[in-house]
């Protein structure tokens, strides 16, 4: 009887279970976050969470490739032009949170000016990670402009990834171009091309580089440095004293979801502050965008740093990046070094 009973709970536990569904979920931040939000969310909710895990370039051309046959939810993470690319190509849905007014006002700007078709959350600034060790044993200074890392002295000890596959290194050039105007911020992409040694697929291999002292310096979102020195590395971070961009890190429900219920459940769940908080549990610093979540000591202080205007809309439209990023395919990428 005790058996017969016990079989009977299972078996309508697992129907609640199912009930729950599942959600599939392309995440654009690190795996140890990623993992961390699907376990943590299959767990409270019963809804099993399949992730596939992409750069913002990648999972924006992922969208596109499977626009007719959306086989994806929801898309977590990963900067916030790609998103607004994909609201304006109609990849997205609108879709309007309660909790929007609990959110800061550059996350709710960037809901407002995709037509509620994407939503911050979380900011990071761009800038430099250096390993401390090789600079002092090659004697070369902490680059702290832009214009440094021109220097013959950094020559092949630069990384940064590749524009068409990550977020990173596009809001990169957006931010130099912002800065500089195009056509200098293009000289200067060639001049900082005779000093990069690769160009990486993802935005975060760079700085992973510079922790495990395969090269000096990368450009990087200075988030991504605090989680390399915990495990020992020998890496700082700095952002470049002339100006810098940020992004604002966005999540998008994909239109022509099979499971839209659990993925609008999903998509209020990571605007709690709880949800936000485990950026940091999983080692990774960027902003929260709820203004109730805590907010880490690692987490850099955004008032010490010296920002552009930058012009989210404008770069995160599609003719725009296209133009920029085959700009740089066809005069910076393809020159020799
Ligand atoms: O997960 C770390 C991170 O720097 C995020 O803050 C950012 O949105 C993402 O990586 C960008 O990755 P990629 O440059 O590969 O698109």
């Amino acid at each position: 009887m005790r058996k017969l009973l016990l079989a009977a709970a299972l078996a309508a536990a697992s129907v609640a279970a199912s009930a729950q569904g599942q959600i599939n979920v392309i995440c654009s931040v690190q795996a140890e976050w990623c993992n961390m939000i699907g376990t943590v969310y299959a767990r409270t909710t019963g809804t099993r969470v399949n992730l596939s895990l992409k750069g913002s370039g990648e999972a924006l051309a992922q969208l596109i490739a499977e626009k007719d046959n959306p086989k994806t939810d929801i898309w977590f993470g990963g900067t916030g032009d790609p998103h607004l690319q994909a609201a304006e190509q109609g990849l997205t849905v609108e879709y309007k949170s309660p909790s929007l007014p609990q959110l800061h006002e550059w996350a709710q700007q960037q809901a407002r000016q995709s037509g509620y078709k994407t939503v911050g959350i979380y900011s990071g600034p761009l800038g430099f990670g250096y390993n401390t060790e090789l600079l002092a044993k090659k004697k070369i200074a902490v680059p702290k402009t832009w214009a440094d890392l021109t220097k013959p002295e950094y020559k092949g000890d630069i990384q940064v990834a590749n524009p068409a596959s990550s977020g990173t290194a596009y809001t990169m050039i957006a931010t130099l171009v912002q800065l500089m105007g195009e056509d200098k911020a293009f000289d200067y992409l060639k001049a900082l091309h005779r000093n990069v040694s690769t160009y990486s697929r993802s935005g975060t291999g760079p700085i992973k580089a510079v922790a495990r002292g395969e090269t000096a310096v990368s450009i990087s979102f200075v988030h991504d440095g605090p989680g390399e020195k915990m495990q020992g590395f020998p890496v700082e971070t700095i952002t470049p004293v002339d100006g810098t961009g940020a992004e604002i890190g966005s999540m998008s429900i994909i239109k022509g979801s099979r499971n839209m219920e659990a993925a609008k459940k999903f998509y209020e769940w990571a605007l709690t502050p709880a949800a936000q908080e485990m950026a940091a549990a999983a080692k990774q610093f960027q902003l929260p965008s709820n203004k109730a979540a805590k907010v880490d000591s690692r987490v850099p202080d955004f008032k010490k740093i010296k920002f552009i205007n930058y012009d989210y809309a404008k770069y995160g439209a599609s003719a725009e990046r296209r133009r920029l990023i085959a700009r740089w395919e066809k005069e910076v990428n393809s020159l020799p070094k």
